[in-house]
């Protein structure tokens, strides 16, 4: 097994990336790839940058490069609905893009035209060991469900509200779902764990700067619980 780790912000893997040895760092897409391992598990660790295409350029390289096996996402999320809030965790069932609209030809929100599948479905051999690891190291709140994905920083309730309506989405960010569906392609099994950073609304900037540090440090160490479950 080859574990690839992607996240958009480099405060998202800083503390992982202190736990790996023999450490050796590609630059590919100005991106760095840390290749090495952590808790004796060979693991790719990489900073994608923000947004879907900077995600999918990463998790290309990761399996056509890299030869990863399983690919886990980590970060932040905006939190939709008001059970959840700055501080849970978020791992998802499965993913869409919010922002693919092909309606104009019949096609229905999300959908992407001519592809097999609505939904990219996460492995659930990981969401298992993600939801383990989640009760087991974190006080906070821990919640399976969709998280819709698309090229938007939402901080508009109205907007949460159809993400709500629309696709029944338990967090928002701008990532997971283009890595699910380079996966998908790829028939690589991945998971998408999110510790919500805001709840997407009006103050969503102010809050996810508060709880960015918090929302880190929690991903981190349930990362650190599965790699030594794996
Ligand atoms: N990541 C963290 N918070 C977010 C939000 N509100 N929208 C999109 N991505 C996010």
């Amino acid at each position: 097994m080859i574990l690839g780790i992607i996240s958009a912000m480099s405060e998202e893997l800083e503390l992982l990336l202190k736990e790996m040895d023999n450490k050796e760092t590609y630059k590919k897409a100005n991106m760095e790839f840390n290749v090495g391992e952590i808790y004796g598990k060979k693991v790719v660790c990489v900073v994608c940058g923000i947004g879907k295409v900077n995600a999918a350029v990463c998790a290309q390289i990761l399996v056509s490069e890299y030869n990863v096996t399983n690919v886990i996402n980590v970060g932040i999320a905006g939190g939709i609905g008001e059970d959840i809030v700055p501080g849970d965790l978020v791992i998802a069932s499965d993913l869409i893009q919010h922002d693919m609209d092909a309606t104009a030809f019949g096609d229905k929100h999300g959908q992407i035209p001519r592809l097999d599948t609505f939904d990219f479905k996460c492995s659930e051999d990981l969401i298992s060991l993600a939801k383990n690891a989640c009760e087991k190291n974190t006080n906070h709140k821990s919640f399976i469900g969709r998280i819709a994905t698309g090229d938007q920083f939402v901080a508009d309730v109205e907007k949460i509200r159809w993400l709500k309506e629309m696709f029944n989405a338990l967090a928002c960010e701008m990532e997971g779902g283009s890595i699910a569906h380079v996966c998908y392609l790829n028939n690589i099994p991945f998971v998408v764990i999110r510790s919500i950073s805001d709840n997407a609304n009006t103050g969503a900037h102010m809050d996810f700067e508060k709880f960015k540090y918090i929302a880190v440090e929690n991903s981190t160490n349930i990362l650190k619980a599965m790699l030594k479950e794996m």
